[in-house]
């Protein structure tokens, strides 16, 4: 299939065209490049040895959509294109809802006057808010505590009802839970701007010395040592799990889970990756973070079932590829 990845050139989107690439789909990406570069596009061409077509535009731009839609047989979308700070979004509201819900609308509108029926959205687990773990797709979900959780929520609702009015449209929710790691080649990465939000590429960078040691949230939680207990999978894994659910795609709404339904806490992530690397991570306990929850792990059966998809990456393959990418991006800049 001739695939359209909106932010193909960021964490995800970039390791999915690998994915895509490696599966014999052709890909054709459309990223304003607004939280990544151009070069991780050569960098998906290097890996799969193959080439894709890049465009620089807004998914927000409708224009710029359409001819696209115009100028290529797309056969399905993945919307990976969003700003996804969930600090930020509560900072500049406006910002998160406009380009995230404009986005999905305007591909929507695409989809439906060129007749391109798959598309898959990168959803959160943060949509289920603070249910009572194992995540399952069936349960209600909660309010969220900030406005990038709710442009999901909201993106969700916004295409259930318009699969529910065109019986002839697909689609694919995808509620990410914890991405970490980079390609095994050490090429692609998660590489964010500024001081890290998330912890992983917080405790590479720890690692490395950027950064002098690792705050620990909070260590008085309801977990097995009172640090926060999260489902990291392998980037590479979920890039799968894209390939999987849009090889399966079929008429009507589709929710699945992409995690590994394991839960890891602070602590034994930080010892896996020590373990894992032989190197030091320094570290000391804060106060919690506003907004966290205690657990947070996925039921991933129905993907299992209904997509043949599980995750096969461990916590070592993530700490190991996430530091492996760490350490070519110091060698890159040492030689910059
Ligand atoms: P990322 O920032 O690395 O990638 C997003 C890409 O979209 C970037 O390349 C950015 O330049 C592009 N983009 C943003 N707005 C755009 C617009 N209006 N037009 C064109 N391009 C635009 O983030 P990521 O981690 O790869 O996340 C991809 C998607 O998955 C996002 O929708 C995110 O909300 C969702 N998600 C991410 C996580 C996570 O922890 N990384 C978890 C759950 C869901
Ligand atoms: C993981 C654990 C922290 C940093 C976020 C978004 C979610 C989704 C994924 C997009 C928690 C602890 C972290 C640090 C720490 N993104 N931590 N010190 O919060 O589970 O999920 O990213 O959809 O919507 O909210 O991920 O990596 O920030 O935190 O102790 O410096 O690590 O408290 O327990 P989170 P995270």
């Amino acid at each position: 299939m001739n695939i359209l990845v909106t932010g193909g050139a960021g964490y995800i989107g970039s390791h999915t065209c690998v994915a895509l690439l490696e599966a014999g789909h052709s890909v054709i990406i459309a990223d304003n490049l607004c939280n990544s570069k151009a070069e991780n596009v050569k960098k998906i061409i290097k890996i799969a040895g193959q080439e894709i077509t890049f465009y620089e535009i807004d998914v927000t731009d409708s224009q710029a959509i359409e001819a696209l839609f115009k100028n290529y047989k797309i056969d399905g979308v993945i919307h990976f294109a969003g700003l996804k700070a969930v600090g930020e979004s509560v900072e500049k509201p406006l910002s998160y809802y406009y380009n995230n819900i404009v986005s999905t609308m305007v591909l929507a509108k695409a989809c439906e006057k060129y007749n391109v029926n798959k598309l898959v959205f990168s959803s959160s687990a943060t949509v289920y808010g603070d249910n009572t773990v194992p995540f399952v797709e069936t349960m209600n979900l909660l309010p969220t505590t900030n406005p990038y959780g709710e442009t999901k929520a909201m993106s969700e609702r916004i295409l259930t009802d318009i699969a529910k009015a065109n019986p002839a449209f697909s689609v694919s929710l995808l509620r990410y839970f914890n991405p970490v790691g980079a390609h095994e080649s050490g090429l692609l990465g998660e590489a964010p701007n500024g001081v890290p939000n998330n912890l992983m590429p917080f405790v590479t960078q720890v690692a490395k010395g950027k950064l002098d040691k690792l705050r620990v949230f909070g260590n008085d939680y309801p977990t097995v040592d009172g640090t926060g207990v999260r489902d990291y999978i392998h980037v590479m894994d979920l890039a799968e799990g894209h390939v999987a659910a849009l090889n399966n795609l079929t008429k009507g709404v589709h929710i699945y889970n992409l995690g590994t339904g394991q839960g890891t806490s602070v602590l034994e992530l930080v010892h896996a990756f020590e373990e894992a690397n032989d190197i030091e991570v320094p570290y000391e306990f804060i106060e919690r973070r506003p907004g966290d929850i205690a657990s947070c792990y996925a039921d991933a059966s129905k993907a299992e079932r209904e997509l043949g998809w599980t995750a096969k990456r461990d916590i070592v393959a993530m700490c190991r590829d996430a530091w492996r990418f760490e350490k070519k991006l110091k060698d890159l800049v040492e030689t910059d």
